[in-house]
């Protein structure tokens, strides 16, 4: 179980605590946090499930593989701390994430 803070673009923020092994995409679709569409429902082929992952947390989880980082290059303002929520899978080592959803998804 892992506590995620999810902000959208107008700074309001939620924080809700995810199970392990879901996805912090999952996380968000089960807790009706705005922001994150996914509609592909994860299987790389839409890059709507996009957020910014917050700085301090960028080592700290796996790096993004070519196959996401290409996607990502698809997404709606991507940046260097851009990440799909889908390849996050949630672990005790990730209590305390935040990440914020991009203002709109692509
Ligand atoms: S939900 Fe489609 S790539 Fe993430």
């Amino acid at each position: 179980m892992a506590k995620i803070t999810y902000i959208d673009y107008q700074d309001n923020s939620k924080t809700i605590e995810v199970a392990n092994g879901l996805t912090v995409m999952e996380g968000a679709i089960q807790n009706d946090i705005s922001g994150i569409d996914a509609d592909c429902g994860g299987s790389m082929a839409c890059a709507t499930c996009h957020v910014y992952i917050e700085e301090k947390w960028l080592d700290k989880i796996p790096k993004a593989e070519e196959a996401e980082i290409d996607m990502i290059d698809m997404a709606y303002e991507p940046k260097k701390n851009s990440r799909l929520s889908y390849q996050l899978i949630v672990s005790d080592e990730l209590d305390g994430l935040t990440l914020t959803t991009p203002e709109k998804q692509s």
